[in-house]
């Protein structure tokens, strides 16, 4: 017998139990963006390699090892998309978005890196995500890291701690650069193989290392914020007054360094100890030079992103408890007049109230195994239709949840009924 094909390594199905609380979490997300002014932008997942290796950076882990790329049949560098603030920025230029306006903009979907995979990290994993442009205050850092904040609240999730830090200006950097390679190159012989190789390509990176053996190292380091002058300081410390001033606790990381090249000042991340290693489930900061970078007029820029898989897990770990998708209702219906009968009962129900979510037996079979289904289903309730019911005009209703009894309604009363009972609210309960 032939082989069963299985997915790629690293990339994986959401099943039909799990996708209740994917679009739970994406409706409440985008909903909290829109009340914020953000629209969508879709992009498509495939760019041109160049596009990746001139924003995020030659020397990073996602250029030098994780992208997918490919030669398209024209001979063309292709990649799959490992992120989306790229594409963002090269849509924005490419159809004049940036020319004399603010934007505000939304997007989601896949992104792919070959990254190791493990609980939490995944080679095609989904992410949601916003940018800015054309604000250069650190009002919309404020803005952009309240609507993070906003998302945990609305999404009931807590236990997650907001981690802040400033790279400065590009200028500023350098000056720090060197500072540390000279500090690093006095204690080479205390550095492993990843940082000593780091230290000419992307020495910042260094900061960011998982070793604990580096910790004492690292922790003497000259930190960044002192090579700042007085305009990324006074941005800084109206941020973090801003953050204070909403109620939204922080703590200040000087060895957050972020991933990626382009960003300027601002950087966050949101982590939680709860996921393991892979605890970051929202990343983001500004980027000023981004634009001008890939060939725009200069406009600064600043967004996050956040990985679902993560959040997924989060959720899932109980905190909510979610009851997702559960129907209200499932229509049994014994013998071939109630079934056709059925039918126009359950289109009259569902225009009447547009909310319910109703399951119709299709397939026949006996009372019985209709039952076993309905159960199954997770329905709150049976409504029975059998030739006696419809021959009275009434359905039977049978809570699949308590142990009331079984009750007879005439169908014109049960609309009436189904709206008491709550079963109009639309599919997604969070209770
Ligand atoms: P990033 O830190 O590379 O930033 O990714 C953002 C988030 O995506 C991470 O915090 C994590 O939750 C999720 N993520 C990343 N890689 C994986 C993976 N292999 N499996 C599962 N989840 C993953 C960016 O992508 C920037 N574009 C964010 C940004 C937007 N900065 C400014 N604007």
């Amino acid at each position: 017998m032939a082989k069963n094909i299985q997915a790629i390594r690293g990339m994986h199905d959401i099943l039909p139990e799990q996708s209740g609380l994917w679009r739970f979490l994406e409706g409440r997300v985008v909903d909290v963006l829109g009340r914020y002014g953000y629209r969508e932008l879709r992009t498509p997942v495939a760019e041109p390699t160049e596009l990746f290796r001139r924003s995020i950076g030659d020397v990073t882990d996602i250029v030098e090892k994780e992208m997918y790329t490919f030669a398209d049949r024209n001979g063309d560098s292709l990649t799959l998309r490992p992120e989306g603030t790229a594409g963002c920025v090269r849509a924005g230029i490419q159809n004049g978005l940036f020319h004399n306006q603010v934007q505000r903009i939304w997007y989601a979907g896949p992104m792919f890196r070959h990254e190791r995979p493990q609980k939490g990290r995944y080679r095609q994993f989904y992410q949601i995500g916003a940018e800015a442009f054309g604000m250069e205050g650190p009002d919309i850092d404020i803005e952009i890291v309240a609507i993070t904040h906003r998302f945990w609240r609305e999404l009931g999730l807590d236990g997650l701690e907001l981690q802040i830090n400033t790279l400065g200006s590009s200028a500023e950097r350098l000056l720090y650069r060197e500072a540390l390679v000279k500090y690093l190159s006095a204690h080479r012989q205390l550095l492993d193989e990843e940082s000593r190789r780091r230290l000419d390509s992307n020495p910042l990176r260094i900061l960011d290392s998982k070793n604990p053996d580096l910790r004492e190292v690292l922790g003497q380091a000259p930190v960044l914020m002192d090579y700042l002058g007085t305009e990324s300081r006074e941005h800084f410390d109206t941020f973090r007054r801003g953050l204070d001033e909403l109620g939204i606790g922080y703590q200040i990381n000087h060895r957050l360094v972020r991933g990626l090249d382009y960003y300027s000042r601002t950087v966050f991340e949101w982590v939680t100890a709860r996921l393991g290693a892979q605890g970051t489930v929202c990343a983001g900061g500004r980027y000023d030079g981004l634009v001008e970078q890939l060939g725009g007029r200069a406009t600064p820029g600043i967004g996050f992103a956040m990985g679902v898989e993560r959040l997924i897990l989060l959720l899932e770990q109980g905190l909510p408890r979610l009851d997702m998708g559960r129907p209200d209702a499932y229509l049994v219906l014994v013998g071939d007049e109630p079934q056709r009968h059925g039918m126009i009962l359950a289109e009259t129900l569902r225009t009447a109230l547009p909310g319910l979510q109703l399951l119709t037996h299709c397939g026949g079979g006996s009372v019985k195994s209709q039952f076993k289904r309905a159960d199954r289903s997770g329905a709150r309730f049976a409504l029975i239709l059998g030739e006696e019911e419809l021959g009275r005009g009434t359905v039977g209703i049978k809570s699949l949840r308590d142990d009331t009894e079984q009750q007879e309604i005439t169908q014109a009363a049960l609309v009436e009924f189904l709206g008491k009972m709550g079963c109009n609210n639309g599919a997604f309960v969070c209770r």
